[in-house]
């Protein structure tokens, strides 16, 4: 069964950074704060049904706080408007991880491109890969300059292009994307910008080239054709009818198996799960096709009649 760390911290500071974006700073309250990695995530628990992830966007190397910035969104289903309206400096909260599904890769070159709040997960890799002595440029894209949060830390770390709508409208994609084959792409930012991100790098850059994060849920092309399947939970030693429409996370928790989940919705990678036989169906937003030996239960589903899973 899949397990994380839960541990309480403690909010330091709180502070607005730019528009409508507060950064937190988080101390342990109750041990010592775990260690990360670029590009990795915490789950901020703010009530029972309000679980929500956001990108450490500190220093990995500084040990003693964990760093986030939240937008606040237009219209919140609850998180960022939470964290706005009452948190403040000394509450306490429950988080876990830290989780990291758009890890750094080694490379000699970087591009990164990002679009709002998206900088998030962009900037602790960048203070990396600078350190490191790595060439990178970063295209950043926003509403305003006031709207870009971290921008005068970033413009210190090297060479950054800025892309405020207000001044010079939008980025020019095919421009910034001119192919390099040595060079690898990382993007966070809208559904609209990693799409034409992601079509732009399949035509035309080296495969595995583009690593991205999504904040909301990939859609799903084709849920009226999904089937009927059985999951045999190696662990439990139950077997479990998957029906259409019903994902296996729901099927193996009505089946009283406890599965540790989140966003339920395939972007946060709590659900993660090992397949031990069969072939899974990704419909979540962190795994490709190639990774078949573990899949996120609460969205993908099965390409063969039957799974094992280590549940
Ligand atoms: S619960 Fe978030 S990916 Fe499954």
């Amino acid at each position: 069964m899949n397990t994380e760390q839960e541990f309480t911290v403690t909010v330091a500071d709180i502070r607005d950074i730019a528009d409508k974006v507060v950064e937190l700073t988080l101390v342990a309250a109750d041990g010592e704060i775990p260690k990360w990695e670029p590009g990795a995530h915490i789950d901020l628990i703010l009530g029972p049904d309000l679980v929500r992830q956001y990108s450490l966007c500190g220093d990995p190397d500084d040990h003693d706080t964990l760093t986030i910035a939240v937008l606040r969104e237009t219209v919140s289903r609850g998180g960022s408007a939470y964290v706005h309206e009452h948190l403040s400096a000394g509450d306490t909260l429950r988080i876990r991880g830290p989780r990291n599904n758009f890890p750094l890769h080694d490379s000699e070159s970087y591009r990164f491109i990002a679009g709002g709040i998206g900088i998030t997960p962009l900037l602790p890799m960048i203070r990396t890969v600078a350190r490191q002595g790595a060439a990178w440029t970063l295209h950043y894209g926003g509403r305003t300059r006031g709207s870009m949060a971290y921008l005068s830390e970033l413009s210190a770390l090297g060479d950054i292009h800025v892309h405020a709508k207000d001044e010079t409208g939008r980025m020019d994609l095919d421009t910034i994307l001119t192919p390099d084959p040595d060079t690898l792409v990382y993007c966070c930012g809208p559904e609209s910008l990693l799409d034409s991100v992601e079509i732009r790098c399949a035509a035309t850059w080296p495969a595995a080239t583009l690593h991205i994060e999504r904040f909301a849920p990939k859609p799903i092309a084709d849920a009226a054709t999904d089937r009927e399947f059985e999951v045999e939970c190696a662990q439990s030693g139950m077997t479990v009818q998957v029906p259409a429409g019903t994902s296996i996370l729901a099927a193996v928790e009505a089946a009283g198996i406890p599965v540790l989940s989140s966003c339920r919705e395939g972007t946060c990678g709590t659900c993660e799960t090992v397949v031990l036989d069969g072939l899974p169906d990704h419909r979540d937003s962190l795994l490709d096709p190639q990774d078949t030996d573990v899949m996120m239960i609460c969205r993908s589903r099965a390409r063969t009649p039957r799974l094992v899973l280590d549940l």
